[in-house]
């Protein structure tokens, strides 16, 4: 009996001795858990399963029923295996102790104790007093992360975009409390996080993490705040595309990088404030050269945040001195200036009709072929002023040539008559004749022509004319087949009256006899020869003739 209690006072000693190395067998909360006694290395003997001091639990011999304590912490859920491992179900933190399994030998007893650890995983992260947004270098508390029943408790940690927020008990601060439900023993933590945003911030992920010893780390879903700061800087933008005209409207739209931004903005114009709200444009309408200049915009609550942007307003004057419709006489001179006034550089180009000029059109002397419809294209940065006159030149007609032909292989003779002036002159032929034509009107040259057969010889006057006057020139045409005869007196000729003329005129009536007789013979040499038919010697002829006709018209005319 002594050397019994000596033996379990050595025992204990041992047991003190080696509590550091104690055996542990780890069980989850709620679970069934097996202690083992010795390792399952007991084979036979007594054994008696106890906890703490003098809780008993079981006792069982080899080959007999075990007996169970009426222990009221464990009689309804302990059984033993074969090997006398305790099987104890339901582990609350209550199990969370030393059990010894004692084995009464046939000379000695031993004693194994084994620590019990009971653990329960957190529940998942809960985020409450979770607030919208947080304001730059303001101490906000952001959001609560819970978790509940666990042991050993666990850890909640913070992270900003995967990188951990650790307190500093200044711009940032995480308080976590760690409570331990008194009836079932087992710990909820919480932690509070309160945090200083910087503009960085926007867009950024806060998440809560739980961690546990005995399980993977689990993330609440990240948090998203809004970020809120005053505004720094303001900026005014033209919105609408340049290069701005008069008349143009221009848009201006004033910026501020606050968050939320301002709703207000004050806009300068001119020395004219205007305030706009719930807006941040404004519209100059119909601008002009006037509104040229700088402008700005404000903040309404601090007017030294502004920010301006120059406006330039182009334009472009041209003053044509000539403008609609110019008639003129021929020959006469028009003065004609372009004035141009422009906010920059321009280029000038001209137009008669459809065709480029080269240059600015000078009208020292009027012809008829100035006569048309001018543009003057004026442009400059987007800018283009078109001006145009139409010019026109008239003048009292002339008839540049009066003609006979004869008709190819005929006795009809076809009269030409090449008149010039403007308005178109009309035509009054001496004769009736056929296929009375008219060629088109160019540049104050019109020509007209008359078919006529000449039973006897004729003086056929053409007489051209318009409302500025009537000039009339005559031709002599014979029945006989000529060849082509031309009438090349000008109108002066025509008119000549002069007496200093006369002895001249003698002269040439003696030369033009001389020439009748040597036509007359060549015609008859010709006529006898019947080479007429020949078109070279035709053509011979013809200029002889030609000769003859000329001095006989003369003769007429004198
Ligand atoms: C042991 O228990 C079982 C059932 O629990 C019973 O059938 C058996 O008779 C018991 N043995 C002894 C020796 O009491
Ligand atoms: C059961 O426990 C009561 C006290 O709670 C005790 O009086 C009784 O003797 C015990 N019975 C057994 C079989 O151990
Ligand atoms: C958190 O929110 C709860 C209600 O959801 C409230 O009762 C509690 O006072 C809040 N705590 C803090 C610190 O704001
Ligand atoms: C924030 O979280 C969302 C959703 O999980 C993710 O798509 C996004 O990339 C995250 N942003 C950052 C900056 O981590
Ligand atoms: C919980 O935090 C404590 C103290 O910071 C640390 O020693 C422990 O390892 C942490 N536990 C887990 C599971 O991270
Ligand atoms: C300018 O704005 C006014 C009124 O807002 C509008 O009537 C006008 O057509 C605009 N002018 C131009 C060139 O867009
Ligand atoms: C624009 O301004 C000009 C001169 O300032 C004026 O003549 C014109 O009528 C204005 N146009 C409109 C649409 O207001
Ligand atoms: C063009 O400008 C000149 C000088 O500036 C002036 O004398 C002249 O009258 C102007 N001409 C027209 C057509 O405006
Ligand atoms: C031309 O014909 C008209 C009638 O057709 C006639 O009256 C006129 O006398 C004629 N003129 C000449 C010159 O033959
Ligand atoms: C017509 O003129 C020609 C010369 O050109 C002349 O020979 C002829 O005699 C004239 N005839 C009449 C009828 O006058
Ligand atoms: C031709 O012109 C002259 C003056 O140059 C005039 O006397 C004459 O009557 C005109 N003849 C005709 C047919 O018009």
């Amino acid at each position: 009996m002594h050397c019994t209690a000596f033996l379990t006072c050595l025992l204990t000693v041992c047991l003190i001795n080696q509590v550091s190395g104690l055996e542990t067998v780890t069980g989850k909360y709620g679970d069934t858990v097996e202690i083992p006694c010795n390792n399952g290395r007991v084979m036979e003997g007594f054994v008696k399963w106890k906890y703490d001091t003098d809780g008993n639990i079981l006792v069982k011999n080899v080959g007999q029923n075990a007996s169970i304590s009426n222990d009221t912490n464990y009689k309804n859920r302990v059984g033993i295996k074969q090997d006398f491992g305790l099987i104890i179900r339901e582990v609350t933190m209550a199990d969370q102790k030393t059990f010894t399994c004692m084995v009464v030998g046939k000379d000695d007893i031993f004693e194994y104790p084994v620590q019990l650890v009971i653990y329960k995983l957190p529940s998942r992260p809960q985020i409450t007093n979770q607030t919208t947004a947080m304001a730059v270098g303001k101490l906000t508390k952001l959001a609560q992360c819970r978790t509940e029943s666990a042991n050993p408790a666990a850890n909640i940690t913070w992270f900003k975009n995967k990188t951990p927020l650790l307190s500093d008990g200044a711009a940032i601060k995480i308080s976590t409390t760690v409570d331990v439900d008194k009836a079932t023993g087992l710990s909820s933590t919480k932690s509070d996080l309160e945090y200083t945003a910087v503009k960085g911030d926007i867009g950024a992920n806060f998440t809560c993490q739980i961690q546990h010893i005995r399980s993977a780390n689990m993330d609440s879903s990240p948090l998203i705040f809004t970020v809120n700061y005053p505004p720094e800087k303001v900026s005014l933008q033209v919105v609408s595309q340049g290069p701005f005209k008069e008349g143009d409207n221009v848009t201006l739209k004033c910026t501020a990088d606050g968050n939320p931004p301002p709703s207000s903005y004050i806009f300068y114009m001119k020395g004219e404030k205007k305030t706009v709200e719930n807006s941040n444009t404004y519209t100059l309408t119909n601008v002009t050269r006037k509104s040229t200049g700088d402008y700005k915009c404000s903040l309404v609550d601090s007017e030294d945040m502004a920010a301006s942007v120059p406006i330039t307003v182009e334009y472009l004057d041209v003053v044509l001195s000539t403008a609609g419709k110019i008639v003129k006489g021929l020959g006469e001179r028009l003065e004609m200036t372009v004035n141009v006034s422009a906010s920059g550089t321009s280029q000038t180009s001209w137009k008669k009709g459809n065709n480029k000029l080269d240059s600015q059109p000078e009208f020292d002397k009027l012809k008829y072929s100035d006569s048309g419809v001018y543009e003057c294209v004026v442009s400059m940065a987007g800018l283009k002023k078109t001006r145009t006159f139409e010019l026109i030149v008239q003048g009292s007609p002339v008839i540049k040539k009066l003609t006979k032909k004869r008709d190819v292989g005929n006795v009809n003779k076809v009269l030409t008559c090449e008149a010039e002036g403007f308005p178109k002159p009309t035509v009054q032929w001496s004769v009736n004749g056929t296929d009375v034509g008219e060629s088109p009107d160019v540049d104050g040259k019109v020509t007209y022509s008359i078919t006529i057969i000449p039973k006897v010889n004729l003086t056929v006057s053409c007489t051209v004319s318009n409302f500025l006057g009537s000039v009339n020139k005559s031709i002599n045409v014979s029945p006989l087949p000529e060849d082509l005869t031309i009438s090349k007196q000008d109108q002066k000729d025509d008119n000549r009256d002069h007496p200093a003329l006369a002895v001249g005129i003698v002269f040439g009536l003696i030369l033009a006899v001389l020439a009748i007789g040597l036509a007359y013979w060549l015609y008859m040499k010709k006529y006898r020869q019947g080479s007429w038919k020949t078109g070279e010697k035709e053509n011979g002829s013809a200029e002889e003739s030609k000769k003859l006709e000329e001095n006989q018209s003369q003769k007429a005319d004198v």
